[in-house]
């Protein structure tokens, strides 16, 4: 018999874009195996800081080199193409770490809608990303503006048409800034600044969009990272980043290159009408914008018990999303603090609940109230069900697995009790031990890959939790092949299947 036991789900089953979500996740999974832990696609944010280093840092040396008059713009950058194992390559990696930077923050953006990251707690985290995706664009085409050549002459005359089409700007633009007669050292000390500027104000935009995270990953993976840097060094050595012709105001220029990620809005703007461009921009960002409002919030924050909280701020190190503070206590002398969660924050994911040591399932108390939990899935809800499994399945194996992971309902064969938490976090380690104690044969931890956790850190603390590496600590009595765990993304039962049987197998040889 297979005893399906799943906490009733609080948190809806994964939103809308469910099919995106699959495929990202396949590609993903694929990746898994050449790349492992440096996958790309498991640290697009990281990658996207990455790439914004290298483009301040090659930009500085620009800056060095760059001459802001007008006359001396276009040969200064275009004479480093006549040095390419230092100017050329600076320039290069400019270019395709600037390339890098939209590209990347395009698939980060992507992978958070498909994952629908999007909405409820999680509002701000995607407010704050719309305007940076804006901001970059922007700063793009002032970059393009600066080597004064055809393609910068391109854009100016397009900016000033696209701009001046808004109403208060109309022809003064075109005619203080985009004309031969315009075109003045002022100008490029303005279009520096502006370039400048912009890229801080990015920097400070990239400090509010993590605002809301514990220990964001702003740092890829060493290997990773270091592919990474290697390919724009390439990218700039093989093809390399050089100027078209002078700009020449006296003709129309002709067979611009365009960069798609930054001169998009403009090629529009020519190519059909700047009306038509203004109207593709505002409704991206306006889609983008109110995206976090399409879909009901279904989440119930956790709740902390002042019976039961003794202070000892295990959740608040736990907590991903800084949702728990410690606050002093004055009701007992005993206790000197207490959690305090706010519920804005919290992403009920109840990884504060698998690292409260009240959450012990050996403690002999008819209901397993907690210091803090989900009032929707509590923690009493999965001992009460452990219990009611082995009075009819003594000798049952165990699989704890997690909503947005493989799906452990779906596992077959005899004797499976599989019990599916928000997220892996949600249980703590002495569950494993106190299912072995119940009769379990095995217990297997079958979660998301590290990287692929929905709610940052749930896979990671389970990993750390049950090798000992943090508290709350499994039992080493418990520790070995009866307690396993393995990563399993949605679509992996199968995996997840054969590893039980595999671990039951090796159970038996030892017996
Ligand atoms: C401009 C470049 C961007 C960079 C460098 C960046 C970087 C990051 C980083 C490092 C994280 C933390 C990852 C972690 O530790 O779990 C993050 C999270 C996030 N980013 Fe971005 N981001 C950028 C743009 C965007 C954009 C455009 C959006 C969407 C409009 C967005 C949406 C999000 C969301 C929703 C999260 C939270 C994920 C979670 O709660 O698990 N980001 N970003
Ligand atoms: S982990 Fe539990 S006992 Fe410790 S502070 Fe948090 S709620 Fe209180
Ligand atoms: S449920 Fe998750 S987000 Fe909420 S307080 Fe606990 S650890 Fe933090």
């Amino acid at each position: 018999m297979h005893v399906q036991l799943a906490f009733a789900p609080n948190v809806a089953p994964l939103p809308a874009p469910r099919r995106a979500a699959r495929a990202i996740e396949r590609v993903e999974h694929a990746l898994d195996v050449p790349f492992g832990s440096a996958n790309p696609l498991r640290q697009l944010g990281a990658l996207a800081f990455l790439s914004f280093w290298v483009a301040l840092g090659s930009g500085a040396y620009l800056f060095v080199v760059f001459d802001t008059s007008a006359l001396g713009a276009h040969a200064s950058i275009d004479a480093l193409k006549g040095e390419p194992l230092l100017g050329g390559l600076v320039r290069g990696l400019h270019r395709y770490s600037a390339d890098a930077f939209a590209a990347v923050t395009l698939l980060h953006l992507a992978r958070e809608w498909a994952h629908g990251r999007y909405h409820g707690f999680r509002w701000f985290s995607w407010l704050t990303g719309v305007p940076l995706v804006l901001l970059l664009v922007a700063d793009g085409m002032v970059g393009y503006w600066l080597p004064a050549d055809t393609r910068a002459q391109f854009v100016a005359t397009t900016i000033g048409e696209w701009v001046g089409w808004l109403p208060g700007f109309g022809d003064r633009l075109i005619r203080n800034f985009v004309t031969a007669d315009a075109i003045s050292d002022r100008l490029f000390s303005l279009l520096i600044f502006l370039h400048i500027g912009v890229g801080l104000l990015i920097l400070l935009g990239l400090w509010v969009h993590l605002l809301r995270l514990v220990r964001p990953r702003v740092n890829p993976v060493r290997a990773g990272g270091v592919a990474f840097a290697v390919l724009l060094v390439a990218l700039a050595l093989v093809a390399p980043a050089l100027s078209t012709a002078p700009a020449d105001f006296a003709r129309a220029p002709a067979n611009v290159p365009v960069d798609w990620f930054y001169l998009a809005p403009l090629a529009l703007a020519q190519g059909a009408s700047p009306a038509l461009s203004w109207l593709a921009v505002a409704a991206v960002a306006l889609l983008l914008g109110v995206l976090p409002w399409t879909r009901r919030e279904t989440r119930t924050p956790v709740v902390v018990d002042p019976s039961n909280c003794t202070g000892c701020a295990r959740c608040f190190d736990d907590c991903p999303y800084g949702a728990v503070v410690m606050t002093p206590r004055s009701d007992t002398a005993r206790f000197k603090s207490i959690a305090r969660v706010d519920p804005a924050l919290c992403a009920a994911c109840g990884i504060c609940v698998g690292a409260c040591p009240r959450s012990d399932p050996f403690r002999r108390v008819p209901t397993l109230a907690t210091g803090i939990d989900l009032p929707a899935r509590p923690i009493d809800a999965l001992r009460r069900r452990l219990d009611a499994a082995f009075v009819h399945r003594p000798g049952a194996a165990v699989v704890f697995g997690c909503d947005h992971g493989a799906d452990v309902n779906l596992l077959g064969g005899r004797d499976v009790i599989a019990l599916s938490a928000p997220c892996l976090g949600q249980v703590p380690p002495s569950f494993a031990d106190y299912a072995l104690r119940k009769g379990a044969r095995a217990v297997l931890f079958a979660g998301c890959a590290e990287d692929a956790c929905a709610f940052r850190f749930g896979a990671a603390f389970t990993h750390a939790r049950l090798t000992g590496a943090r508290e709350p600590h499994l039992h080493p009595r418990a520790r070995g092949p009866r307690v396993q765990e393995i990563d399993a993304a949605r679509g992996d039962e199968t995996r997840v299947q054969a590893a039980l049987n595999q671990q039951r197998e090796s159970i038996d040889a030892v017996a």
